[in-house]
């Protein structure tokens, strides 16, 4: 015959609850992938019909594991965890915004970041499109101006173990040219025009994609050159927060 003493119970009583806890976890960490597939699937569907307009039909199978990948829940405020995997922007505080999936994507296609390349990013926000280059790229660079933001994002990206970020509070529109030139630069807050020390931080051959506009905003892909020149190509209408100003 076999006693149970009132520790050995005990014990079994932690052991299960224990379990029940992994199992909850778990299954919660099943949801939050199954709502991100759902939401890649939702951003497949909306590059596919904005395509005429963007020239991007579908997204590189990089970028669409990327987006699969990334915690979005992680980079959004609690009280907005349940909306994370919704294809929408949200607020993260300050009076900023998570920009929307779809956006994230599309900037990521069309920056084409490399394994081997160096990213500049203006506009962290809470980390999260410095988090999907930081998969996508050799090392991040990421800058945002409202401290309180910057330090969230500091935090949400060592914590998820992004180690190949850096970031910088401080005004983008200078970009960070003590690790300039960039092989591609992402803006993610709209200037009025393309900051010029942006440009002269590109690495020849390098791209960069920027909001440009104050009311009436335009997506824009600059490439430049080898000799030095710019072209840029106008992709959408968009709606950014404006660039701010130190
Ligand atoms: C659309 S939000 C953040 C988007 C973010 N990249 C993401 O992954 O969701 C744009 C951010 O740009 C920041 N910002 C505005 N002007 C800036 C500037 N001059 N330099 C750096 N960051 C700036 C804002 O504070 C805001 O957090």
């Amino acid at each position: 015959m076999m006693f149970w003493s009132p520790q050995t119970l005990l014990l079994g009583v932690f052991a299960m609850l224990a379990t029940a806890e992994l199992v909850t976890a778990s299954m919660a960490q099943q949801d939050v992938a199954a709502d991100r597939r759902r939401m890649v699937e939702e951003i497949d569907a909306m590059v596919a019909s904005t395509a005429s307009t963007s020239g991007v039909a579908r997204l590189d199978p990089r970028v669409r594991a990327a987006m699969g990948e990334v915690p979005r829940h992680e980079f959004v405020p609690l009280e907005y965890r349940s909306a994370a995997y919704g294809n929408g922007p949200l607020p993260i505080g300050q009076g900023q915004t998570i920009s929307q999936p779809f956006i994230v994507a599309l900037m990521t296609e069309l920056l084409q970041p490399k394994k081997t390349d160096r990213v500049l990013e203006v506009g962290t926000g809470s980390g999260y499109q410095a988090a999907i280059l930081s998969v996508l790229a050799r090392e991040v660079y990421t800058i945002e101006i409202v401290p309180a933001l910057g330090k969230m994002a500091r935090v949400n990206l060592e914590r998820l173990g992004y180690t190949n970020v850096r970031t910088r509070i401080g005004d983008g529109y200078q970009g960070w040219p003590e690790h300039a030139p960039f092989d591609a630069i992402i803006v993610t807050a709209a200037p009025d025009h393309v900051p010029p020390a942006l440009i002269a931080q590109l690495r020849p051959g390098g791209r960069m994609i920027i909001p440009v506009g104050r009311f009436d905003q335009e997506l824009m892909v600059l490439a430049k050159h080898a000799d030095g020149t710019t072209t840029t190509t106008t992709v959408a209408p968009v709606r950014f927060v404006p660039l701010i100003r130190e």
